[in-house]
């Protein structure tokens, strides 16, 4: 069995052989190996290949396929198989289809056609599962299992029968008994008391809003669920082929949050996540390094894997622009930046037919004479350079906290603002924080916050009593921490916290809000700092805090909206509106002064850095995002142009570079 190659940065991506003829394999291994490629995942979406019929396994021609890429010396991360039902097993258990919240049975024809509570589908997907761990646990090609792929990407939350039953299940393994659910759910409102749990449904689409806990346990249940169908698969690897590592493929973008990651991470041996830009975001490489940064703290600060991004364009947005020259080597090392070892790709070698045949990839339609091609070949030389970093770790003196259930009970319907999305705020933050050089943990409240000096607490709107009290120690012990408006609402029944918002907060921030004044989309409001407040302000009393800020216009004249109160060695600041631009940067600036931290060197704002350190050595990543040249007073070896920097390490706009500095 092979081990993970870390000689370099692991360099390779999704391999689907059986789309093409056998004569095109070998042509594949010597193309990966021109391009410095180390691992592949194979076999992702072959199940209808692998078991063509209920029970006849074909497994010949990956018997090949593993063969041809050992010789080629590259690792195989092979799959379960299991993402895709093929066309009888459909056929066969037409009940295993998933139902949307409006009662329609989807149909197969895509992909992920598969009820997330299906047993059925259970039984069938760790009886492949063990069938490939039987053939493969001692092939030498074998480096990783990666199980399934990206679970909950089209068919989470089902709401069909097989999944009420199964809620019903999870429900009763919860509360115990139905008043206590009752009471978690506030079903007296409305007419909504159960008086047995064999009445409950999952969230249907209801004449009007649904009840908000039953909604929140749903998105709970609807992870938990599919977690198992993970740990089914996960527990006959284990038995049948004993010390390979294990892994899934998250999805760490900002805009997918089906699953709590959280929950899922512990059961990883490596964690491992897919990234692809949105064209439409306000600013697509922030939100690259959030997703990093989020990737590192599911994986508690140990290095990672990126699993698929792409070479260039994707093929499911509207417009699917293609990368800029030298940006697909800049978001690869973006990610290594923030906590990446493996670089991986969707896909080898782009399909000539079926649904994503203009999604780009390692190896164009176009060919090997093709500009792609080589800046494919490029990273595979940079990676190969990087390979002493690999292991080393990414220093952060700043945590945000991250937490998913929070965001699905912040972005539920009936609430104050519909202007207010979970993560908005966060991203703002981070990529305030990015742009001048610093960086950030993500991590969720239950996280270790007692080494950071900054804490941020972000649109928290679900506080637990633990997650408020980790955030109040930090203060205690010296940590600045900011909170923004909407934190602290509610406990984890989605709850009011009685007595003035923000409840679990209130104390450690010394304020009182009796009301919310959510602003209008594009009203602003004046501060008597100078800053402007967008989307949201509440009527606010000092009670331990001092105002930073007020309103200096409309209803709520006078009223602070930005405060600061002293606590133990650190303090708590809140920030009841939003700020945009220079004057979030202005407060941030505030903020990591009082905190004393800083960027690793001097730079203009819109220059990322960010620094990785083993026990010997440290690296200083580099981006420039700016559309002007800058200069980085470090002193080293930048990896990627392979050349001494002197104190003076040049970057053009997109630039990137990777030093070894001698401090
Ligand atoms: C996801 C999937 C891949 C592919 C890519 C396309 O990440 O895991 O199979 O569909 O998206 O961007
Ligand atoms: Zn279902």
């Amino acid at each position: 069995m092979r081990s993970w190659p870390t000689d370099r940065v692991a360099l390779g991506g999704d391999y689907n052989p059986e789309q093409w003829p056998r004569d095109v394999w070998p042509q594949d291994v010597a193309l990966m190996r021109e391009a410095g490629v180390s691992f592949v995942s194979v076999g992702i979406f072959a199940w209808s290949a692998l078991e063509p019929e209920p029970g006849r396994f074909d497994l010949g021609w990956l018997d090949e396929v593993m063969d041809l890429l050992h010789e080629g010396g590259i690792a195989v991360d092979l799959a379960t198989g299991t993402a895709s039902p093929p066309p009888w097993f459909s056929h066969r258990y037409p009940d295993t289809l998933p139902v949307t919240r409006d009662g329609h049975r989807l149909w197969p024809g895509g992909r992920q056609a598969y009820c997330p509570s299906s047993t059925v589908f259970r039984d069938h997907a760790v009886r492949l599962a063990e069938t490939m761990a039987q053939r493969y646990r001692d092939h030498p090609a074998l480096a990783m299992w990666h199980v399934s792929n990206e679970y909950a990407c089209h068919n989470t939350p089902c709401y069909c029968d097989t999944c009420a039953a199964a809620f019903r299940d999870w429900l009763r393994r919860r509360y115990g008994d139905v008043a206590t659910m009752n009471d978690a759910w506030g079903t007296s409102f409305w007419s909504q008391r159960h008086t047995t749990f064999e009445h409950v449904l999952p969230p249907r689409q209801a004449p009007t809003a649904s009840n908000p806990t039953q909604l929140l346990d749903y998105r709970r249940f609807s992870s938990d669920t599919l977690l198992d169908q993970f740990l089914a698969e996960r527990a006959v690897l284990e038995r049948v082929s004993p010390g390979v590592p294990i892994t899934t493929n998250f999805m760490t973008l900002s805009h997918f949050r089906h699953l709590d990651y959280t929950r899922w991470a512990p059961h990883q041996d490596v964690v491992s996540t897919d990234h692809y830009l949105v064209a439409t975001q306000a600013d697509p490489g922030a939100e690259l390094s959030f997703s990093g940064d989020l990737t590192r703290g599911l994986a508690g600060g140990a290095p990672w894997l990126l699993m698929e991004h792409s070479t260039s364009a994707v093929n499911w947005q509207p417009v699917n622009p293609a990368k800029a020259p030298g940006q697909m080597l800049r978001n690869s090392l973006a990610h290594v930046a923030h906590g990446a070892d493996t670089v991986g790709f969707f896909q080898w070698r782009a399909s000539a037919a079926g649904a994503e045949k203009f999604h780009s990839a390692l190896l164009p339609h176009a060919g090997t004479e093709s500009r792609l091609w080589r800046d494919v070949v490029r990273l595979g030389e940079v990676c190969g350079r990087l390979g002493e970093l690999v292991g080393s770790r990414v220093e952060a003196d700043v945590a945000i906290l991250w937490d998913y259930e929070a965001g699905w009970a912040c972005d539920q319907p009936s609430h104050p603002s519909q202007l207010v999305a979970y993560g908005d705020d966060a991203h703002q933050l981070h990529a305030t924080l990015l742009h001048r050089g610093i960086t950030s943990d993500v991590v969720s409240p239950a996280a270790d916050l007692s080494s950071y000096r900054l804490v941020i607490v972000p649109t928290l709107y679900l506080m637990t009593d633990a997650g408020a009290a980790a955030v109040t120690a930090a203060a205690q012990a010296g940590a600045q921490v900011l909170v923004t408006f909407f934190s602290g609402i509610v406990d984890e029944h989605d709850h009011i916290r009685l007595g003035g918002y923000p409840g679990a907060l209130r104390d450690l921030l010394g304020v009182w809000v009796e009301e919310f004044n959510p602003l209008r989309e594009n009203e602003t409001v004046q501060l008597d700092d100078g800053s402007v407040g967008a989307v949201w302000s509440e009527r606010l009393d000092l009670r331990g805090a001092q105002a930073v800020a007020s309103y200096a216009e409309g209803p709520l004249a006078g009223v602070p909206a930005i405060t600061r109160r002293d606590v133990g060695a650190g303090a708590a600041w809140y920030l009841a509106t939003r700020l945009q631009g220079e004057h979030l940067d202005a407060l941030v600036g505030r903020l990591v002064d009082a905190a004393g931290v800083s960027a690793p060197y001097d730079c203009p704002r819109g220059v990322e850095l960010v620094r990785r350190t083993s026990g010997t050595a440290s690296y200083l990543f580099a981006l420039n995002h700016r559309d002007d040249e800058v200069t980085v007073p470090v002193t080293g070896h930048d990896l990627v142009a392979d050349v001494g920097t002197d104190g003076r390490l040049v970057l053009a706009p997109g630039g990137v570079a990777v030093v070894r500095e001698r401090r």
